[in-house]
């Protein structure tokens, strides 16, 4: 249980590392922790055994260390957000490996149209997660008799884990009745407030405002474009507990090496992780700056498609990132860089378009010799990403309408369902 590793790590708080906070202008996700360990004590409580029934020699069971139990989930990643991240933190935390099945391209073709991203860059980012131990390529969309018997036997596997809305297959059976029957199925709340149907909703309608040049006639056809993209979502709450559930909860040891690196980190694809692992192996604590709606549309003369606490988000659930400013100032002063005790300032090649010539947010760290521009490893940005929708744009709208429908029927028989 990922509440209960809070507990050993108070010390880090006595120092009054973070006590010079205020004035910076962000807010620190481990301060939110300080304040509210108390809290974990009502979440913290172990499961009542009969959760965990045919596990009499396994790791979860009071502490018999026999073997870990080895949890598995599956999906298609793509365009993948905190919503999967969730789901698979959920996972991890009933069991204590988790095991993601990535479904591949052909399957994702077959069954809901084109991905947004390839194989390759779903797997960067769902290895990416720091809830996740091993990952298992190409698998298929229905988990067969046979694909679970694979399971269960070669990938020793104890449990498949799916969220709570209904998968059925195509002859309207349960895809997991299987499972089921043989008491090896664990259902998890779904997240609420983001799917991928929605964010291609929102990128229409960004790349609406964010075209200069667009005239009348294409701005129509772009709010009807992204209008076939609503659902009846429920606005997604960034509530405190969620935060402190995505984050490490440990400030940096002594002695650590502190690296900085700032940005947007919208709609977070392989790119920024890639850069994130590049910045973390420059020192041993990478605490990560993501600046605020408010700051980047000023900057960059269009709205972010995620808004500060879903990119902040995104951005913890990544295994390289330690740290997290929510709401990051645009330029890296001299007071944070002594506060935080940055030893240095990353910046990647690629980066996002700007609206106009911007003053070098960098000043500073540059004239300390502590800024060091790093190589991005893919070229990646999320205009690119988004664009990829555009370009096939008629191919998605088929594949949200069926979505949109199954979607639109989960929320309108919506009824309670206890969280972690
Ligand atoms: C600050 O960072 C340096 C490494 O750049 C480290 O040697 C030093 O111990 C750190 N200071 C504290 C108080 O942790
Ligand atoms: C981004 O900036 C570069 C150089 O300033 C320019 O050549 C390119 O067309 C811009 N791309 C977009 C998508 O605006
Ligand atoms: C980005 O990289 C890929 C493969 O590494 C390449 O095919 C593509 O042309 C590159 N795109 C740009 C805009 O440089
Ligand atoms: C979704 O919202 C629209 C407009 O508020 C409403 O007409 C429709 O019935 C809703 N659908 C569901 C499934 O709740």
């Amino acid at each position: 249980m990922d509440p209960i590793e809070f507990e050993g790590n108070n010390r880090m708080w006595s120092g009054g590392f973070y006590s010079q906070l205020v004035g910076i202008g962000g807010i620190l996700l481990t301060t939110l922790i300080l304040i509210s360990t108390g809290y974990f004590n009502a979440f913290g409580a172990p499961l009542p055994t009969s959760y965990w029934p045919h596990l009499g020699l396994f790791y979860k069971n009071k502490g018999k260390k026999k073997r870990p139990v080895r949890v598995y989930m599956d999906g298609c990643f793509d365009l993948m957000h905190y919503g999967h991240a969730n789901a698979l933190r959920q996972a991890k935390s009933a069991g204590d490996e988790l095991v993601v099945g990535v479904v591949s391209d052909e399957q994702i073709v077959a069954n809901k149209g084109p991905p947004v991203l390839s194989m390759e860059e779903r797997l960067i980012l769902v290895k990416g997660l720091k809830w996740v131990d091993e990952v298992i390529p190409d698998a298929p969309y229905e988990i067969s008799e046979d694909f679970m018997n694979k399971l269960f036997n070669k990938y020793n596997i104890d449990y498949i884990i799916h969220g709570d809305d209904p998968c059925l297959l195509p002859d309207g059976t349960d895809a997991y009745a299987s499972a089921k029957k043989v008491g090896r199925y664990k259902q998890i709340k779904r997240t609420e407030g983001v799917s991928s149907t929605d964010i291609v909703g929102r990128i229409l309608s960004s790349m609406k405002k964010g075209d200069g040049n667009n005239n009348k006639n294409e701005d129509k056809n772009h709010a009807e474009n992204s209008g076939s993209f609503k659902t009846n979502m429920s606005d997604f709450l960034p509530t405190s507990h969620r935060i402190m559930q995505f984050s490490n909860g440990k400030g940096p040891l002594p002695n650590s090496r502190v690296v900085y690196i700032d940005g947007a980190f919208d709609l977070f694809h392989a790119g920024h992780v890639e850069i994130l692992r590049s910045a973390k192996k420059l020192g041993d604590f990478l605490l990560v700056g993501v600046h605020d709606d408010q700051v980047l549309s000023e900057r960059r003369g269009r709205r972010t498609i995620l808004h500060l606490h879903e990119r902040s988000l995104s951005v913890l659930a990544c295994r390289y990132v330690d740290e997290v400013i929510i709401g990051a100032p645009w330029e890296v002063s001299k007071d944070m860089i002594a506060t935080f005790n940055i030893s240095v300032v990353v910046h990647g090649t690629v980066s996002e378009n700007s609206s106009e010539a911007q003053t070098d947010p960098y000043v500073i760290p540059k004239s300390m010799g502590i800024f060091q521009t790093i190589k991005s490893p893919r070229n990646t940005t999320t205009l690119s990403v988004s664009k990829r929708i555009i370009d096939n744009l008629e191919a998605y709208k088929r594949r949200n309408l069926k979505k949109k429908a199954s979607e639109d029927r989960y929320y309108s028989e919506k009824t309670f369902v206890a969280d972690d």
